[in-house]
């Protein structure tokens, strides 16, 4: 079987494990902690990093810290994980959904001024698969209208947004695309909202197993952060609480896998693209196959999943050209599936005559191929051969 994410460990992570065992620092007072929150806040440009448990949690903090509660809505992509709307839903805040573009399947920037009303509290961004939602509508839009913003960049850690029009962020470190997106100004995902959140889980470009992480470049809203985070203990009296926190702490454990996979988030996103270009190559001839854009006009392809749509007329749906796939050893994952056709959230009472088509669409005719950094050219040869063989033959 060709798993559909593998993972690399193979630089420091034991190394650093061992560090903690051998030191004792294995809880979040730890100093590996503070080391990845400065490596990401670099990566990204950030000035402040809180690393936490996972990418959930660090919805529910940045909900909690732009102080997004009771009668406030959130416009949020229908196509997204759970995660999103649970953590508005969690604050008492309403989910208010737009649906994404067909070609990059992020939210399409478009819709969103019409769901707004004057109990608009902010706009969720969300990063989908490997393209950048297209920020400079997002950023005029709540400038226009006094909206926060909350990015999701859990899945494009590394990926670089080329803005029109905003000033650059103090990135680091900046890939070699310069020439194609010349007349605009290099942004790193992460740095492009009030509060922006990663996730850690092993199929992310940096993984501790479970973590996640906030990052602004707002002193208050950071501090806001670290206290939630940390059960919001008292300032004169330790255990006298002013407010509500939670233990959302990220282990020293966590933490140095963490740092060892940042010491190659590099190597790895060069990987990652290039997967994407095996696959482009290898399935570039089949017209019932979207493939992922290789760009837009404000980035490059980061390939965080390897996602491809069965073209309307093709007369399988996705769930069977997965288990068929799965027949001939290669794992896939199926799309999100619609925030708004959620029954959790339906039962709510939630999105009652919502209709997003695409997302819609994608989530019944799309899914993802084996794209782990570990991943080697023959197994996404084999991966190919598979998926030919699937349509052309029947
Ligand atoms: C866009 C997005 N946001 C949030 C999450 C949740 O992160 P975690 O699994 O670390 O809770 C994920 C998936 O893992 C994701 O893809």
């Amino acid at each position: 079987m060709i798993p559909v994410n593998q993972i690399s460990l193979d630089g420091n992570e034991a190394k650093y494990l061992a560090e903690c065992v051998s030191t004792n620092w294995i809880s979040a007072e730890g100093p590996f902690v503070a080391r990845l929150e400065k490596g990401v806040a670099r990566l990204t440009g950030r000035r402040h990093a809180i690393a936490v448990m996972n990418g959930s949690v660090a919805l529910d903090l940045a909900v909690a810290a732009l102080g997004i509660g009771a009668g406030d809505e959130v416009i949020l992509p229908s196509f997204t994980i759970i995660s999103c709307a649970a953590a508005l839903l969690r604050a008492g805040a309403l989910p208010v959904v737009v649906d994404c573009e067909p070609a990059t399947w992020n939210m399409d920037p478009a819709a969103v001024e019409a769901k707004i009303t004057p109990r608009t509290k902010a706009i969720m961004a969300v990063h989908i698969y490997g393209l950048p939602v297209n920020m400079d509508p997002i950023w005029d839009i709540a400038a226009r209208h006094d909206l926060k913003i909350i990015e999701d960049a859990a899945e494009e850690i590394g990926q670089i947004y080329w803005s029109e029009k905003a000033p650059p962020a103090l990135t680091a470190a900046l890939p070699d695309e310069g020439a194609e997106f010349a007349a605009r100004i290099p942004r790193t995902v992460g740095s492009l909202a009030d509060l922006s959140t990663l996730s850690f889980y092993p199929n992310k470009h940096i993984t501790t197993g479970e973590g996640g992480m906030v990052l602004s470049d707002d002193d208050a809203l950071a501090e806001r952060c670290r206290a939630l985070r940390n059960l919001s203990f008292g300032k004169k009296g330790r255990f006298i609480h002013e407010e509500l926190g939670w233990n959302f702490r990220m282990s020293n454990l966590q933490a140095a896998v963490g740092v060892a996979q940042l010491e190659r988030v590099s190597e790895t996103i060069a990987k990652k693209r290039e997967i994407g270009r095996w696959y482009n190559e290898l399935l570039a001839d089949l017209p019932w196959l979207q493939r992922p854009l290789e760009r837009t006009e404000y980035a490059r392809n980061i390939y965080w999943v390897y996602g491809v749509v069965l073209a309307d007329d093709v007369p399988i749906d996705a769930e069977e050209a997965m288990k068929r796939l799965a027949e001939k050893g290669v794992g896939t994952r199926p799309f999100f599936w619609p925030m708004h056709q959620q029954p959790v959230l339906r039962r709510l009472g939630l999105f009652g005559g919502e209709a997003c088509p695409v997302a819609e669409r994608i989530a019944r005719r799309g899914f993802y191929l084996p794209s782990g950094v570990a991943l080697e050219r023959n197994q996404a040869e084999q991966v190919a051969l598979a998926v030919r063989d699937l349509f052309s033959l029947r």
